[in-house]
This record gives C-alpha cells, sequence and structure tokens, in this order.
C-alpha cells in the first residue's frame, strides 16, 4: 500500500511542479516499499540517492520559477527547502549506518513533512506564478 498518494488536492496550479511532486511522493512510496519488504539495503540506499538528487532538482527548478516571477517570499521558501535537504541527507546518513534496518519512522517524517510542505507553503505561489503566466 502507498505512504502517500498525489490527487488534486495536491496541485500547485502549475503543472512542472505538480509532476515533480508526483515523482517524489513516487519515490518516497518506493522507498516504502523497499524498507517494508526488506528489499536490501543496496536497493534502499539507491532509492534514497534518487530521493535526495530529485529533491534538490526539484527545489532549483522551482526557486527558478518563483525567481522569474519575482515571488516575495523566496527566501522563506528557500529556507525551508534547505531544512528538508538536511533532513532527506539525515535519512541517507541514518540508511547508510543501519541499512534495511533504517527505521520506517524516518521516512514517514518525510512523507510528513513534503505533504505539510506542498499543502501550506507551495500552494502559496499558485495565484502569483500563475499571475506571472507561469501554470
Ligand atoms: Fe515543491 Fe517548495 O517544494
Amino acid at each position: 500500500m502507498a505512504l502517500v498518494t498525489w490527487d488534486q488536492s495536491y496541485s500547485v496550479k502549475v503543472k512542472r511542479c505538480d509532476a515533480d511532486h508526483q515523482k517524489l511522493f513516487s519515490l518516497i512510496n518506493a522507498l516504502h516499499d523497499a524498507m517494508r519488504t526488506c528489499q536490501g539495503s543496496k536497493v534502499i540506499a539507491d532509492t534514497v540517492h534518487e530521493l535526495e538528487t530529485y529533491t534538490k532538482t526539484h527545489f532549483s527548478a522551482e526557486e527558478a520559477l518563483l525567481q522569474r516571477a519575482g515571488y516575495p517570499k523566496l527566501a522563506e521558501h528557500h529556507a525551508e527547502h534547505q531544512v528538508f535537504i538536511a533532513k532527506v541527507k539525515e535519512f541517507k546518513d541514518c540508511v547508510a549506518r543501519a541499512g534495511a534496518e533504517a527505521p520506517i519512522s524516518v521516512l514517514t517524517f518525510l512523507k510528513d513533512w513534503l505533504s505539510n510542505h506542498i499543502l501550506q507553503t507551495d500552494k502559496l505561489y499558485s495565484e502569483h506564478l500563475n499571475s506571472h503566466g507561469i501554470e
């Protein structure tokens, strides 16, 4: 069963960002499956690496759109992204130490953080970006 499922309630009304968020949810779900079914530390480590890489790709792309549109809360948004990047790094270190024994609760924390970020922080930029022709 999926740990988190993207639906329209998560839409930020910007196609690129919605697609990225769906990809991040799918990586979290893949990681959850790998941990739950004990697929081994290599599969788990590779998936965490992909999650880390894609998180940075998404945050950079999103911040570039915010910059292009002169979004007034870019600095605060960037700071939140940095917090999440640090959390993913902590998770990666935890997986490197504990391998397949890494606790799922750490992944649940990342899932909750990302979901809340999309719902409470990302959604704040929808109107501003849309009004600058970014959809
Ligand atoms: Fe979609 Fe601000 O992360």
